[in-house]
């Protein structure tokens, strides 16, 4: 679960579904047939046609299309169910007038999150051009995002609109939290700041903004509002704790009485002190735990390239020069302070970007499979895969000697997170280690170790055991499933005939 508590997530009436539904997260946890022919015998975990909530011709003939380069019937099987998963299980709510609104739901709880909700459509993005219903649901999330960061920017998870008349889903951490600035419950879900959901917001523009050429939706209030006050926050938080002695404004905070460590953050929810280095201070990590210093590398190199997204959108579209001034400079400090302070020297792997740094000198050495990681950021578009330092780093990362939080079992190998405990391996992270990599045998090893996963159960979960394939968290999970996806698409066209 994403959250600590668990959240009953009664989901009712969807777009487009019956009554009669079952809710997915019962579905999802058995089987059903027909089962594939291969020796995972991996179940059809489609709901039926009437339970979907958006259907779309242009993804089915692109699972058939996909499917016919597949010999495996395993894989075939497997990338079926999850593929469409996000079309079929978390279209909430979709207004498809113009401008278009879209409510994406994580999964098990009737919330949005910014950063799964644009890592849920990413695998479609290339058949926007063909099908303009589906360009249609992409910018409707678009939108979607604009609005609810503008009414609240520091939020990672939000509620429905109103006018979905979706209920909103109960999050019942709200009794001890103090969090400023304060929010409003009906309209935000969950209140952690996380600079990731920034480079989110920010990457699904400009990654719709190339895959159709549209870019209209840029010309309204509530976007280029959201935009700006994404970028003042941003310089607000490259700024040090304290300045001549006296301690700066902290201007974001979040502190609640729990039992769980990573459900707040240090001095009083500001978070642990740092200096200036030209990155920007996260008080929470895309695993939605807290950071243990402000400065999270992945996150800060994402943001990073999303502000250069967004420069060379706007500098292309000869539009909103002050924003793309201000996008341009704020990239070249996060560049900077990355260069400056993110990497370190490892005793045995030499020079390797840290986790998470202060500007003192502290730095924390470790991964999360939550993307951004430290893994992804080549995927991010940060460095490229041959980088020496990443290459330092990914061995680092890869190994149960140097990475706290990698596991080993005879299930699967990867990188876990402190969200879900020890020896819980997470799929998305074997997935981006084989987008990560050229060779072919890691790549397939890769596909080896998530096809063998799901539990028999034909969906990617959020973690599994490396010791006890039946332990798993997360049921449905759809990012995971977007994200395996997207691998499967990138494998067989680098390595035709992989699977
Ligand atoms: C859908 O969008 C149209 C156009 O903006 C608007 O007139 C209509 O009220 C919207 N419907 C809902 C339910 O929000
Ligand atoms: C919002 O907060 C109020 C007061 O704490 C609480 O009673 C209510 O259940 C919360 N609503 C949601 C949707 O969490
Ligand atoms: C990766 O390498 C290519 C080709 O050498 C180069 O054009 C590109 O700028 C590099 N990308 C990054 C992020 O360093």
């Amino acid at each position: 679960m994403r959250l600590a508590l668990g959240i009953a997530a009664a989901l009712g009436l969807v777009f487009g579904q019956t009554s009669k539904c079952p809710s997915f997260t019962d579905y999802s946890a058995s089987p059903h047939g027909p089962f594939s022919s291969g020796p995972h015998h991996i179940p059809s975990m489609r709901p039926a046609l009437t339970c979907r909530t958006f259907q779309n011709p242009t993804i089915e003939h692109a699972i058939r299309d996909v499917s016919s380069a597949i010999k495996d019937p395993d894989w075939q099987q497997l990338f079926a169910n999850t593929f469409p998963n996000t079309l079929d299980t978390t279209v909430a709510w979709h207004n498809d007038s113009t401008p278009p609104y879209t409510f994406l739901i994580t999964g098990d709880i009737t919330a949005q999150w910014i950063r799964d909700s644009t890592n849920q459509v990413l695998p479609y993005l290339p058949y926007l051009t063909m099908d303009s219903k589906l360009a249609q649901l992409v910018l409707g999330l678009v939108n979607m995002q604009a609005e609810e960061l503008n009414a609240y920017p520091f939020g990672n998870a939000f509620q429905p609109p109103p006018r979905s008349r979706l209920t909103p889903a109960e999050n019942g951490i709200a009794v001890d939290l103090k969090v400023q600035p304060p929010f409003y419950n009906q309209t935000v879900f969950e209140a952690k700041f996380e600079i990731d959901s920034f480079a989110s917001f920010l990457q699904l523009a400009s990654a719709y903004w190339r895959s159709t050429g549209e870019y209209q939706f840029i010309y309204s209030q509530t976007w280029v509002e959201a935009v700006d006050k994404i970028l003042d926050i941003i310089r607000i938080l490259q700024q040090p704790t304290y300045t001549n002695k006296q301690v700066n404004r902290a201007l974001v905070s979040y502190v609640r009485k729990t039992t769980e460590a990573k459900e707040t953050q240090f001095a009083g929810g500001a978070g642990n002190p740092v200096k200036y280095t030209g990155m920007v201070r996260t008080l929470f990590r895309p695993s939605d735990d807290a950071t243990i210093f402000p400065f999270l590398v992945p996150a800060n190199a994402f943001l990073c390239v999303e502000l250069e997204n967004l420069r060379d959108m706007l500098g292309t579209l000869r539009v909103f020069s002050e924003i793309r001034e201000k996008a341009a400079e704020l990239a070249n400090q996060i560049r900077q302070g990355i260069q400056n302070y993110g990497i370190v020297k490892h005793p045995d792997h030499g020079q390797v970007f840290a986790y998470e740094v202060d500007g003192y000198g502290s730095q924390l050495l470790t991964d999360d499979a939550n993307v951004p990681s430290l893994l992804s950021l080549p995927y991010l578009g940060f460095v490229n895969a041959t980088h020496p330092v990443y290459k330092n780093t990914r061995k680092m990362l890869l190994s149960t000697d140097s990475n706290p939080w990698y596991f080993e079992g005879p299930y699967i190998r990867g990188i876990g997170s402190p969200h879900t405990g020890y020896l819980r391996t997470w799929p998305m992270s074997v997935a981006m280690r084989g987008m990560t990599s050229d060779n072919s045998d890691e790549v397939k090893e890769c596909l080896d170790m998530l096809k063998a996963s799901t539990s028999g159960l034909g969906l990617i979960h959020e973690s599994v055991n490396v010791n006890s394939g039946s332990e798993y968290t997360r049921s449905w999970f759809a990012w995971g499933n977007s994200l395996v996806s997207q691998f499967v698409i990138d494998a067989i066209t680098r390595f035709p005939g992989i699977i």
